[in-house]
């Protein structure tokens, strides 16, 4: 198997960004209840097939991440999903925690769980082909205690030795919300202190920068926010924060989408390559691993119809090759064509 820096690097290889189709089973559901599919187990496994499958996905996605449940399940013809992603192309990754719960004396803080165990289900995860996973922690930007970055970060930290020591990439993302009202100072703050402090934490534990990916949020305003920021300023802002907090070592900063549209993400992230190019090469490759702003679309066109799952897999291969056109650099052509 490559090395862990080999395979950090080829997540985030030109061009490319991750998919991530990790949703819990209890998120899933509500997503194919709202697209009008009946939640089980097959219709998730049929979904999640039909994003795996979509024709030339390996041009944009590197990586796709999976959720315990559809790591153990097979394709209809059989074939385990890990087994089927390698066979495509794609790296396959596993989300290993286990969500979040409330923090106490943390002024409603969260704090995500799934420490205890991990290593044994890495070990599992990695025998079934996943060559990376993630943990997200969720911090809220209006109301960040210290306990509650202090917490995340160390467990963020704990994970992503765990996952080296198994031979296997930690994708590293410290979500700081976009829900709320919040100006976009507000979230560039709360970004700056939450990377500070997961950097120092991933540091004390020993975890090597050149094997992790980073999947940070955007910098950019709350969504109720009156003056919601244009992607010139979303870009100035988050590469003032990646700038001050990121190591140059770590290899690539792969975005989070946040609940953003696909265009909106997308004029983003390229407006966020264009500034970073104008200053000299930035030390990170700056891409994506969207949730929503690449499936949404899909699964919406779906229905849990056979006859749709053609134009269910065109929508998502016009979200991805967007994305990845974004991801290129200095390339504004495709954004909102
Ligand atoms: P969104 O892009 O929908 O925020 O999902 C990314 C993700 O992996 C959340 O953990």
């Amino acid at each position: 198997m490559l090395g862990l820096d080999k395979v950090a690097t080829a997540l985030v290889a030109p061009g490319k960004g991750i998919l991530a189709a990790d949703e819990s089973i209890a998120t899933m559901s509500k997503r194919l209840e709202t697209a009008g599919v009946t939640p089980s187990a097959d219709t998730r496994r049929d979904y999640r097939q039909l994003l795996l499958t979509t024709p030339g996905l390996d041009s944009w996605v590197s990586g796709i991440i999976l959720c315990d449940e559809t790591l153990g399940q097979d394709l209809s013809d059989g074939t385990p999903f890990g087994e089927a992603a390698t066979a495509l192309g794609i790296m396959a990754g596993i989300k290993v925690d286990k969500g979040v719960t409330s923090l106490p004396f943390s002024d409603g803080g969260f704090v995500t769980e799934g420490l205890d165990g991990l290593r044994g289900r890495l070990d599992a995860y990695r025998e079934r082909g996943a060559v990376f996973a993630k943990w997200r922690a969720v911090l809220n930007p209006a109301s960040l205690h210290w306990r509650t970055v202090h917490a995340n970060a160390h467990a963020l930290a704990r994970y992503a030795a765990l996952c080296q020591a198994a031979g296997i990439v930690p994708i590293v993302e410290p979500e700081v919300l976009m829900d709320g009202s919040h100006g976009i100072a507000v979230c560039q703050a709360a970004t700056t202190t939450v990377l500070a402090a997961v950097f120092g934490e991933l540091d004390a534990m020993g975890v090597d920068p050149r094997g992790i990916v980073l999947k940070p949020n955007m910098i950019i305003s709350g969504t109720e926010s009156e003056d919601q920021a244009r992607p010139a300023e979303v870009a100035r802002d988050t590469l003032q924060v990646l700038t001050a907090t990121v190591p140059p070592a770590v290899p690539g900063i792969a975005f989070l989408s946040g609940g953003q549209s696909n265009e909106q993400a997308c004029a983003n992230l390229a407006a966020i390559n264009a500034q970073a190019a104008a200053g000299g090469t930035p030390p990170w490759r700056l891409t994506f691993s969207f949730g929503r702003a690449l499936v949404s679309d899909a699964l919406r066109a779906w229905h849990g119809v056979a006859a749709s799952a053609a134009d269910a897999q065109d929508k998502l291969a016009a979200n991805c090759r967007r994305a990845s056109e974004a991801s290129k650099g200095p390339v504004t052509a495709a954004v909102g064509a």
